[in-house]
């Protein structure tokens, strides 16, 4: 779990444990600082440290996992000059292609990239993150192309808005603020955010769970493969 220490990641890491994968999770964070469970064993990385590859690389070649979430992300910071917008381009698209690359083709593995549907409606807030994700898109066919002939296998899972803590607790503080259901609130929130969503509450950690187990079960067929459980974020072309 490539980024595990929190969040999505983390919830990831706790229900593959429950279901019987042995977990590796990984962050910059310290291990006292996750909120892992404690039978994930934990890595510290940094990838945007200039030896990210070569440090997922060897952690990649010591484990062997037969299944890879590549859920990591940076977000940069609000008005992000060169430097920063390359330290996001790193996290978020670079270092997993030049780490993958290597390992993919040659394992009996599939690798879920976990991408977000801001890349369908970046604006001027969203426009590094989103840009940096939509690398990662592109190069998740990239990879899959790598893996033809092989028993690896590159999938994206494209997310919606997911119920998170955070999310979850400023919904809270707004729906005590302003008297109304949190459920309400969610529903303001999703209109707000993109009128293309056609689904009334946050996306749970736990379906994001089945779509991963959807995909590894897929194996080789999943290759190259797009799963969206993003609301319908793009509308009804795509
Ligand atoms: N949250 C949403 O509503 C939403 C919507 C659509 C898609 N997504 C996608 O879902 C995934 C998880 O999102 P999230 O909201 O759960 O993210 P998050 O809470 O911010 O967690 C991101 C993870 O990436 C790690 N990370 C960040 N920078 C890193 C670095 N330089 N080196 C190593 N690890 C790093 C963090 O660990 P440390 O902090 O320990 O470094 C953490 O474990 C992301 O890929 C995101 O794009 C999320």
């Amino acid at each position: 779990m490539v980024g595990g220490s929190r969040g999505l990641g983390a919830h990831l890491a706790a229900r593959l444990g429950e279901h019987g994968w042995r977990v590796t999770a990984t962050g910059r964070r310290p291990r006292s600082e996750t909120h892992l469970t404690e039978s994930t064993a934990y890595t510290q990385l940094d990838l945007a440290a200039p030896t990210a590859v070569e440090e997922l690389s060897a952690l990649l070649s010591s484990l062997h996992p037969r299944l890879i979430v590549y859920n990591a992300a940076a977000y940069p910071t609000a008005e992000p000059d060169l430097a920063e917008c390359e330290r996001v381009f790193r996290v978020n698209a670079l270092v997993p292609h030049q780490a993958l690359a290597g390992y993919l083709p040659h394992a009996a593995c599939t690798c879920v990239l976990i991408n977000s549907d801001s890349i369908y409606h970046a604006n001027r807030h969203s426009g590094v993150y989103a840009a940096s994700k939509a690398a990662l898109r592109v190069l998740a066919s990239a990879l899959a192309d790598r893996c033809r002939g092989s028993r690896g296998s590159a999938a994206t899972l494209l997310l919606g808005p997911l119920a998170d803590d955070r999310k979850e607790e400023q919904f809270e503080r707004i729906a005590q603020r302003q008297r109304m259901s949190t459920e309400d609130v969610a529903q303001a929130f999703l209109r707000r955010a993109n009128p293309s969503y056609v689904v009334d509450s946050l996306i749970e950690l736990d379906a994001c769970v089945r779509s991963v187990e959807y995909l590894v079960e897929l194996g080789a067929h999943a290759n190259g493969m797009l799963c969206r459980l993003d609301g319908g974020s793009a509308g009804s072309l795509l």
